[in-house]
C-alpha cells in the first residue's frame, strides 16, 4: 500500500521530533542559540523551548500565525522572508548559533528545491563550529557533511548536517 500524505506527515514529524532530541544531546557541551526558521503554528518552537530552556531561540517567519502561546517576542522574531532576514541575523542574533533547524517545506516543490538550495549557503556564517543543522528538506547538501540520523529516521525524510569543528 502506497503511503498517504497523513502518514508521510506523521512519518516527517516523528523524524524531526527524533532529530530535535538527539541534536540536543549533540549540542550540550557548546554555547550558542538555537534558530528555527518556519515558526508555522509553533508546535517545533514549543518543544524546543521545552528542550532549551536556557537558550536564546530566535525564530525566522514571514506570516506570523501560531498559537498565540507559541509566539516569540520581538526580540526573538525575524518577521520577513527570510531572503531578507537571513542574510543580515548574525549581527541581530549576536552569535553563531549551536542548532539551526528549518522546517520549510510547502505543497510547491519546486519552490522549496529553489529555497533549499538558496538557504544552505546563507546559513554557513550562522553555524558555529560544532552546530548542528537539521531540515525537512536537503539544505545543507553543498555545505556541511550529513550527520548519521537516528535509528528510526529512514534517509530522505529527515536531513541532519554538521557545522565541522575548528580544532
Ligand atoms: C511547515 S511550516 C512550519 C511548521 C512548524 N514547524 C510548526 O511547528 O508548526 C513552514 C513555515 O515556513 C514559513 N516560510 C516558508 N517560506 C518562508 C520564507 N521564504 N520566508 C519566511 N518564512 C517562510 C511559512 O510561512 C510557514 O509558516
Amino acid at each position: 500500500m502506497v503511503d498517504s500524505r497523513l502518514d508521510q506527515f506523521i512519518r516527517r514529524i516523528k523524524a524531526q521530533r527524533a532529530c530535535l532530541n538527539m541534536a540536543a544531546g549533540l549540542i550540550s557541551g557548546m554555547s550558542g542559540p538555537i534558530l528555527e526558521l518556519g515558526l508555522g503554528n509553533g508546535r517545533t518552537y514549543d518543544h524546543l523551548r521545552e528542550l532549551f530552556p536556557a537558550r536564546d531561540i530566535y525564530v525566522f517567519e514571514r506570516d506570523v500565525a501560531a498559537h498565540p502561546d507559541c509566539i516569540p517576542d520581538e526580540t526573538h522574531l525575524l518577521h520577513g522572508d527570510f531572503k531578507e532576514t537571513v542574510p543580515g541575523a548574525l549581527a541581530r542574533i549576536g552569535a553563531p548559533a549551536a542548532l539551526i533547524h528549518g522546517d520549510i517545506g510547502s505543497a510547491d516543490s519546486a519552490r522549496d528545491a529553489e529555497l533549499a538550495a538558496w538557504l544552505g549557503p546563507a546559513l554557513r556564517s550562522l553555524a558555529a563550529p560544532g552546530a548542528v543543522i537539521l531540515s525537512d528538506r536537503a539544505i545543507g547538501d553543498a555545505v556541511w557533511p550529513p550527520e548519521p540520523l537516528p535509528r528510526d529516521v529512514a534517509p530522505g525524510v529527515y536531513f541532519m548536517y554538521r557545522a565541522v569543528a575548528l580544532h
